[in-house]
């Protein structure tokens, strides 16, 4: 049986959990090797790049084939996550010398150039705020963004903006961000769930990804809209796997924003239907989308935790289930960088952000404050450790 699978992604935590659960042994690189990442993974490397950039090419093909090597002739093939959208020149490579699951570097190419995606979107007529290459009149009603960015970190105010390679400009549109979960097979598509979305702005990143939670209030007619317009884009492109289409709603008005064409940061919360949703990403990709699976009732959120000041040593902490990516004792987390990703669930999606928040402050107060840990009991230090580089 081949069982293996190699996952590249800025943060490979969730993807090899998800691996886990279809009975899959994850061999993983990213950015973090977070301490839960590395002990859900059979091996890990770490991966070089900028966290809502780039990854470097030379870690990725040489992790990539270390990981492809360790694991054997079980190997079912390489799973990329996040961190890819920019470098279809990198998933050819990558595809070159291994079977990937997922979708292939010309999908990758026409979904995430911003002129050639919107030629698709306009040939298709699903509405969309117009993009440009080139300085606007107006540009106060515009947004800069990178091509190929992740975690809206790359986004900011158009007004200053000198046109440069690897940006391009957006027009602000109103509404509130959902995000439509969607399985493909190339042809058809299921979708999995509406997402409401939310920034955690900072001062330097007014539209950093904060976190998501399901499901999203969405009017009836609207959702059938999206749904009709994921299909088309899905039978236009050949799109296959779990995947991703961040939309702005407006009272009964919707642009599509982007498809990201990879598992996203949702799905911990997706996966929890009795068929594993990575065994369904890989026959997706395979071609087979399988029945529907009612999802069990009640609401699910998941946010990222972010540093407000830099943690010099991360402490060894007795982390409760709801957190995860967890940072390696000794690691030094530098102001503004994720510490840790936390998780709720509750009857409706406001009261499981209700729970979110009151989690996260918590998990804060416990590593921002040293000293502190105490006002949160399930956060006492094991030990403290120092002296510990990150990996
Ligand atoms: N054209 C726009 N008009 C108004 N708001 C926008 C626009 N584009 C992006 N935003 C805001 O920024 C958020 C992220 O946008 P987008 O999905 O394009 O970037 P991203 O880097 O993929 O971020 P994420 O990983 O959070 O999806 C949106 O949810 C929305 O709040
Ligand atoms: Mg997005």
């Amino acid at each position: 049986v081949r069982d293996a699978i190699v996952i590249l992604a800025q943060s490979g935590r969730a993807l090899a959990q998800a691996a886990r659960r279809a009975g899959l042994r994850p061999y993983v690189a990213d950015l973090f090797g977070d301490e839960d990442t590395r002990g859900v993974a059979k091996s890990y490397r770490p991966l070089k790049g900028a966290l809502g950039g780039r990854l470097s090419r030379t870690s990725a093909l040489q992790a990539a084939c270390e990981l492809a090597h360790l694991s054997g002739h079980r190997l079912l093939g390489v799973l990329l996550g996040s961190g890819f959208e920019g470098t279809p020149a990198l998933v050819a490579e990558l595809a070159s010398e291994h079977r990937l699951l997922g979708a292939d570097a010309a999908v990758l190419a026409r979904l995430k150039d911003p002129l050639r995606f919107e030629m698709l979107l306009a040939e298709l007529g699903i509405p969309h705020p117009p993009v440009s290459l080139s300085p606007v009149p107006r540009p106060e009603e515009w947004l800069s963004k990178r091509v190929g960015g992740s975690g809206g970190g790359h986004i900011g105010p158009a007004h200053r903006w000198a046109p440069h390679k690897g940006q391009y400009l957006q027009k602000r549109v109103a509404g509130r961000p959902v995000s439509v979960a969607f399985l493909a097979n190339g042809l058809n598509c299921e979708i999995l769930a509406y997402t409401e979305q939310w920034t955690a702005p900072s001062r330097s990143a007014p539209f950093r990804y904060g976190g998501a939670a399901l499901p999203a209030a969405v009017e009836m007619a609207l959702a059938v809209e999206m749904a009709a317009a994921i299909r088309a884009i899905v039978r236009e492109t050949g799109l296959r796997g779990l995947a991703s289409a961040d939309c702005l709603v407006d009272e009964n008005r919707w642009w599509l924003l982007e498809v990201n064409p990879r598992p996203g940061a949702t799905l911990d919360i997706l996966d929890r239907c009795p068929t594993a949703l990575l065994s369904r990403h890989i026959a997706a990709c395979a071609g087979h989308l399988g029945s529907r699976e009612a999802a069990p009732p009640g609401a699910a959120a998941i946010e990222i935790v972010y540093a407000k000041r830099t943690i010099p040593a991360a402490p060894s902490l007795d982390w409760p289930d709801y957190v995860a990516d967890r940072p390696r004792a000794g690691s030094r987390i530098a102001a503004g960088a994720p510490i840790c990703t936390v998780m709720a669930e509750g009857p409706n999606a406001g009261l499981a952000r209700q729970v979110l928040q009151q989690r996260s402050a918590g998990v804060r107060g416990a590593l921002e404050r040293k000293g502190h840990e105490d006002e949160w009991g399930r956060f006492a230090p094991k030990r403290e450790c120092s002296g510990r580089t990150a990996c």
